[in-house]
């Protein structure tokens, strides 16, 4: 299945992502992911991605698309993959689209995670992230089952840099303008499915596999 996951900042793409990848068999493209680890690896990309990243701003979609179209010419992609934090702006779902149809391919599936503005600010503000697998926690809503430490992988837990109070208002504006019309975009196209992102996280887990699993018996 190719998958996309939509949805503000703080809405659990990150942590649905991983255990749909995990039930499907494949694999998380999260552009956020990527950009990190580059940071953390002082490569020029994440020298130039933190620069957008830090004032909550998107990287320029020339950056981006290449990332992506790169990540998508690697063999695990060929059974299908889940897109976390791509596209995000209309211009890089035009891209991904002509892309897929060169390879006679489409999307399945963009499964919107919805959650309301009142959720999002305390989600993220007590969220901690895996530097080394990506993986999300919350201190409150879904913590590790040792203090700062990563389940997965045994890594100290860090908060991201920018899920400052600040910035997370600044990335919830720059949602509104340049992402949220994805929602439109997938809907015309038939592809657009919505979860309520606002149960508890295996919850919302069960409500995506019945989505994904409806939406397989289709093809
Ligand atoms: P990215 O890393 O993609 O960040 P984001 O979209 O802002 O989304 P988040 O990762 O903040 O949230 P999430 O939905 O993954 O939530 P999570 O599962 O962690 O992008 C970062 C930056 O990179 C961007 O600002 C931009 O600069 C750049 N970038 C990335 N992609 C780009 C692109 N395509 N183009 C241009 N620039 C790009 O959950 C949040 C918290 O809530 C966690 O603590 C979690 O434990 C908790 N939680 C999750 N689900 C629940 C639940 N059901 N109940 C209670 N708590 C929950
Ligand atoms: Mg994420
Ligand atoms: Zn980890």
């Amino acid at each position: 299945m190719r998958i996309i996951l939509l949805g503000p900042p703080g809405a659990g793409k990150g942590t649905q992502a991983q255990s749909i990848s995990n039930k499907y068999n494949i694999p998380q493209i999260s552009t956020g992911d990527i950009f990190r680890k580059n940071i953390a690896g002082g490569t020029e990309l994440g020298i130039l991605a933190k620069s957008y990243m830090d004032k909550g701003l998107l990287v320029p979609d020339n950056v981006t698309i290449d990332l992506v179209k790169n990540r998508l010419k690697e063999d695990d992609t060929h059974n299908g993959f889940l897109l976390d934090g791509f596209p995000r702006t209309i211009h890089q779902a035009e891209v991904l689209e002509a892309l897929l149809k060169e390879q006679s391919v489409a999307i399945d599936v963009a499964l919107q995670i919805e959650v309301p503005r009142e959720f999002i600010i305390q989600r993220m503000t007590g969220r901690r992230v895996c530097p080394n697998c990506g993986a999300s926690y919350h201190l409150e809503f879904n913590p590790p089952m040792l203090r700062g430490i990563c389940d997965d992988c045994g890594s100290h837990l860090i908060q991201r840099e920018d899920d400052k109070r600040e910035t997370v208002v600044e990335r919830l504006e720059i949602y509104d303008f340049q992402t949220a019309p994805l929602i439109a975009y997938y809907t015309e196209k038939g592809k657009l499915k919505t979860v309520d992102g606002t149960k508890a996280i295996n919850e919302v887990f069960e409500d995506i596999i019945r989505i994904l699993g409806e939406a397989n018996d289709h093809h």
